[in-house]
């Protein structure tokens, strides 16, 4: 090899321009597919109560075509984009006191897909009776709208999770889009390590200069979430964070704008709880509710009046530039590309987060497709259900001749065993007996 060549030899943009294909059985979510169908188990927040008005609302959620719409008597309807009758879009129909009717030959659909009135037919014709409108159950709860997407007959309780019962917490609806697969929007929940690199070392402090210290990152896993924790020094103080993916498709973290590990703070609890939901294979729709109060984010760097420009701190519909100087959560998981390539991927150790995730959601997909279900989050004891998510901050300052990696190894494992065991009691009473132990363990150490 002459000189000139062989300056180029390592170059590596020929041998590695071969794109696989993607991981079908954890990226698809269509119908039959083996993701879409396991997803379909569970309950999903699809939009926000206040993105109902007078007109239908064309929705598309796991690859179908829907329309989601509230009556004059105030019931939420989601069906099938196309009418029953010969395929007119709902998007056009007329909403009226007890259903949508199609706006072509006038039929109406109550919210559970009922024939109500078939235009031009009459009263006595077999049709009433006979044919429905593809419909799918629906629950209003603290203004987002959920569904559930699968068969009738295996449909859950609806779950209600501790965090959504934080005393003093304002919840504030919100949603936002990514043009990406819901896999890759999700793991960025079990991700800590972009939280040090991504808002912090490669592009200066997003939040705070405290993220940018490299803590020690951990994961944790029960038949609920997948965990990933970082325990920091912070000056005097050890700082324990929190992040945790609830199967399949929810992300819930601790303070993300004031955390800074300065204050001490006893199971302080989760800035947002967000639903990951697939459009289809290559959209994501967010649907969230932000917190604000003294035990989530008491000073928001975004508010409560101007959430829905604003996910995880990151402005929406900046200018392409801005985008390319500051890049945020948008711009790393979007930059992805519409679907993450796996094979492509070289995942190390800070990626163990992401392969417990990945490993428990396949083995979940495989079991369902062999006829077993997957857990539900009610068969876990009564609601509300225990989570983890949030921050404590004790403050334990260096000692001489302990090792600090050794201290915060031990004052994380205490943490994950005050939380274990409080994992049978409920709302205030685990409040109190998880503060009252971290207080000790911080007297005590
Ligand atoms: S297509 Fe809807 S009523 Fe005919
Ligand atoms: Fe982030």
């Amino acid at each position: 090899m002459d000189d000139f060549t062989n300056q180029f030899k390592n170059y590596t943009g020929y041998s590695e321009r071969e794109r696989p294909a993607e991981d079908a059985e954890l990226t698809h979510v269509g119908p039959n597919t083996s993701c879409g169908e396991y997803l379909r188990q569970y309950w999903h927040g699809i939009a926000l109560s206040n993105e109902l008005g007078e007109l239908p609302l064309e929705i598309r959620i796991l690859g179908e075509d829907l329309v989601l719409f509230r009556t004059g008597e105030k019931q939420v309807g989601l069906v099938h984009r196309h009418c029953a009758h010969r395929g007119a879009s709902l998007k056009f129909g007329r909403i009226e006191d007890d259903g949508i009717r199609c706006c072509y030959h006038g039929w109406k659909w109550g919210v559970d897909g009922t024939l109500l009135d078939a235009g031009a037919e009459s009263k006595s014709s077999p049709v009433y009776g006979k044919v429905r409108q593809g419909a799918y159950p629906v629950v209003e709860y603290k203004g987002i709208i959920f569904a559930y997407f699968g068969p009738p007959e295996s449909i859950p309780e609806f779950p209600v999770y501790d965090t959504f019962e934080i005393p003093d917490t304002e919840m504030v609806p919100y949603t936002c889009s990514f043009p990406c697969n819901w896999l890759q929007v999700t793991e960025n929940g079990i991700d800590p390590v972009h939280s040090m690199f991504l808002h912090t070392l490669v592009n200066g402090p997003q939040f705070y200069e405290a993220w940018g210290v490299l803590g020690d990152v951990d994961y944790v896993e029960n038949d609920l979430s997948v965990y990933c924790t970082i325990s920091r020094r912070i000056d005097d103080n050890i700082w324990m964070r929190v992040q945790e993916n609830i199967f399949p498709n929810v992300t819930q973290s601790g303070a993300v704008h004031t955390a800074d590990g300065k204050q001490t703070r006893y199971f302080g609890r989760n800035t947002f709880f967000r639903w990951c939901v697939p459009v289809d294979d290559t959209h994501t729709k967010v649907v969230a509710w932000a917190n604000f109060g003294p035990r989530t984010d008491p000073i928001e760097w975004n508010s409560p009046e101007n959430i829905e420009t604003l996910e995880q701190g990151a402005l929406f519909d900046r200018p392409p530039d801005e985008l390319q100087r500051n890049p945020g959560d948008y711009e790393a998981m979007v930059g992805q590309g519409p679907i993450v390539v796996h094979e492509k991927e070289h995942r190390v150790t800070s990626d163990k987060g992401i392969a417990m995730f990945r490993n428990r959601l396949r083995k979940d997909i495989r079991a369902f497709k062999q006829g077993e279900k997957s857990l539900q989050p009610g068969q876990l004891g009564p609601m509300p259900i225990p989570t983890w998510s949030g921050d404590t901050v004790l403050q334990i300052p260096l000692k001489d001749g302990i090792d600090d990696k050794v201290m915060r190894a031990k004052m994380f494992k205490s943490l994950k065993t005050i939380l274990t065991e409080a994992q049978s009691l409920r709302g205030d009473e685990r409040d109190r007996v998880i503060i009252q132990r971290l207080k000790t363990l911080e007297a005590e150490t």
